[in-house]
């Protein structure tokens, strides 16, 4: 479990945001991952919501020299292994259910799982994860939830995500449990439908200069 934690930890603190991605049309997918990857954006999470994500994943992994490609939205342990087995590097999931923490167990891919109270990040905790997605992170409580947190519970990290763009990122970086922040306002849908990757390199690099 140490050599999972810490390869999840290396993907998140290498940038301060991690793209979460819908991909419609499994085409778009690596024109948009080169995007983000030139914005200084390697880690990107393809969320499992469309029928194209498990393509998007493979593309990705197989094409964008330099992305570090992971899988989000995975709601179960059949979700994570074909995720898995579609290339994704790293496992996102909104919450954790007995079947995923199975699967992890059984995977060399790390999990990156959501909660969102004290309870839930001590029962990850008793699994021995320690690095988590707080989810949703505006809506429950938001900053100032999460650094109430970091005294109780220190030891365990957060990539929140939920509500987060380049206007309240900074309130969630300066915080001493957080590693990173997840955000779809990176790669905006009309931008995507325009195939204008210009556009989302250059909020990628705004993304990517963030400090907390
Ligand atoms: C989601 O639920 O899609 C992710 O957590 C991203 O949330 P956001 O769209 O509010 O950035």
């Amino acid at each position: 479990m140490a050599g999972k934690t810490e390869n999840l930890l290396a993907i998140l603190r290498a940038q301060p945001v991690v793209p979460v991605l819908i991909v419609e049309d499994a085409k778009s997918a690596v024109p948009l991952a080169r995007a983000l990857v030139e914005g200084g954006l390697k880690a990107i999470e393809i969320t499992m919501r469309t029928p194209a994500a498990l393509d998007a994943v493979k593309a990705v992994a197989a094409e964008v020299e330099g992305a570090n490609v992971g899988a989000g939205t995975i709601l179960s342990a059949k979700d994570f292994d074909a995720a898995v087995a579609a290339g994704s590097t790293f496992i996102v999931s909104p919450g954790a259910t007995r079947g995923i923490l199975e699967a992890a167990k059984n995977s060399s891919v790390p999990l990156l799982p959501g909660a969102a109270t004290a309870s839930e990040v001590m029962a990850l905790r008793e699994e021995g994860l320690e690095v988590l997605k707080f989810f949703p992170a505006e809506q429950a409580g938001g900053a100032a939830h999460l650094k109430s947190l970091s005294s109780p519970l220190a030891g365990t990290l957060f990539c929140p995500t939920g509500g987060i763009s380049l206007k309240n990122a900074k309130d969630y970086l300066s915080l001493p449990n957080v590693v990173c922040v997840g955000g779809s306002w990176v790669a905006p849908k009309e931008m995507v439908a325009a195939g204008d990757w210009a556009g989302i390199t250059k909020l990628a690099r705004e993304a990517a200069a963030l400090k907390g």
